[in-house]
């Protein structure tokens, strides 16, 4: 992990954002809104460890890397087009959630600041951000002496220039609301930065979008406590979890027809290509979606055309005819399933919201102890 003040200059296709200080705001503050965009902070890990990622993760038996390598720019934006395919509802299920239930949320919520793991475009907060203002609002707060605090937001994100665009589009919808984003993988991040947006009130976290499925279930339970220790005493933590469902439906949500998750996955190898040296043909792979009933999880891979030899990160990479790399996996789990994976991370289920097909649920969990 880079250190923010001694950043030696961007990834390849990551912002510059040599500039970040992490004691400082330079677009928004407590006082109130600035025109510039909110602060990043960058955190993203450095080149060294990224190829250290990526010998281990080929040097597995199935060969699969962490699912963050999915998000650099072009994965960003072709992940924003998979939301939008007819197969793929799970976007459109949890931002009506969001909508419909936001008031009741931010009351269970509370005051705080909102910190969301893997924030994307940051469209589903908006809701939040609207109901906790209102909470906060002097008409339903009239005692002048002690008005509740007004949100404030942090975004964390690996994809640099996909979490400054994100950022500064939700800071024009929401001037008032102070904002800082986090370039880093949030799996590996010993504590947020020292901030003064992070300084006072608890802190709220937001992980929406199912993506604690993309860890198998030892590491998304340690995942949940790390999300526990970054968030404090006294932390929340909101989390939508995709709920099992017919297999068709999956391996289609997953395997959409015009092709985008396909060639989501075949990006990885570009980016691999482009960052550590490869020389993959990504048309040499195929795409495949399928569920594992017996894991409760759909495993998205490329699986080898023939056999082949590929360079990358310094080093030489053989795949057999139909070897697979694992691209990602998304687990899905019962609400009852979910709540016994996070009791041992320490958190316990406060309430929960679902839609009216039971296909999602989001969960607000609060410390145990
Ligand atoms: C499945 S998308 C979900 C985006 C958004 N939260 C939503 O619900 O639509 C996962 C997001 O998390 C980010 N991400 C994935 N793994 C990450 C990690 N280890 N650390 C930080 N960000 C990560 C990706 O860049 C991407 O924006």
């Amino acid at each position: 992990m880079k250190d923010p003040e001694t950043v030696p200059g961007p990834l390849p296709g990551a912002l510059d954002l040599g500039s970040c200080d992490a004691g400082s705001l330079n677009g928004s503050s407590r006082d109130g809104p600035s025109l510039a965009g909110p602060e990043v902070i960058d955190l993203h890990p450095a080149p060294a460890d990224m190829e250290r990622l990526v010998i281990e993760g080929l040097s597995r038996e199935p060969k699969q890397l962490p699912a963050w390598f999915l998000y650099d720019d072009e994965g960003s934006r072709l992940f924003e087009l998979i939301c939008e395919q007819p197969e793929y509802s799970l976007t459109r299920t949890e931002t009506a959630l969001l909508e419909r239930e936001a008031p009741a949320i931010a009351a269970a919520l509370g005051q705080g600041v909102l910190v969301e793991f893997g924030a994307g475009s940051a469209r589903k907060v908006g809701p939040l951000l609207d109901a906790m203002a209102r909470q906060a609002a002097p008409a339903t707060h009239p005692s002048p002496s002690a008005p509740p605090e007004q949100p404030a937001y942090v975004a964390l994100d690996i994809s640099a220039s996909h979490l400054q665009e994100a950022c500064d589009r939700l800071q024009r919808r929401h001037p008032q609301v102070p904002m800082l984003g986090i370039c880093c993988d949030y799996s590996q991040l010993e504590a947020l930065p020292s901030h003064p947006l992070l300084n006072g009130q608890a802190h709220l976290g937001f992980f929406p979008g199912s993506s604690l499925g993309n860890f198998e279930p030892s590491a998304a339970q340690e995942l949940l406590a790390q999300f526990r220790r970054l968030l404090g005493p006294g932390g929340k933590l909101l989390i939508g979890i995709d709920q099992p469902k017919s297999r068709e439906r999956l391996e289609a949500a997953y395997n959409d027809q015009a092709g985008v998750s396909a060639a989501f996955a075949r990006n990885l190898l570009n980016r691999l290509n482009r960052d550590l040296a490869g020389d993959f043909n990504p048309q040499a792979f195929r795409y495949r979606a399928r569920w594992q009933a017996a894991e409760s999880r759909i495993e998205m891979a490329l699986v080898s055309d023939g056999p082949q030899r590929v360079q990358l990160a310094g080093q030489s990479w053989t795949f057999a005819s139909g070897e697979a790399l694992i691209t990602e996996t998304s687990a899905k789990y019962t609400a009852e399933a979910f709540l016994a994976l996070a009791a041992p991370a320490g958190w316990q289920g406060a309430a929960r919201w679902s839609d009216p097909d039971h296909d999602l649920c989001l969960h607000l969990l609060v410390q145990a102890d």
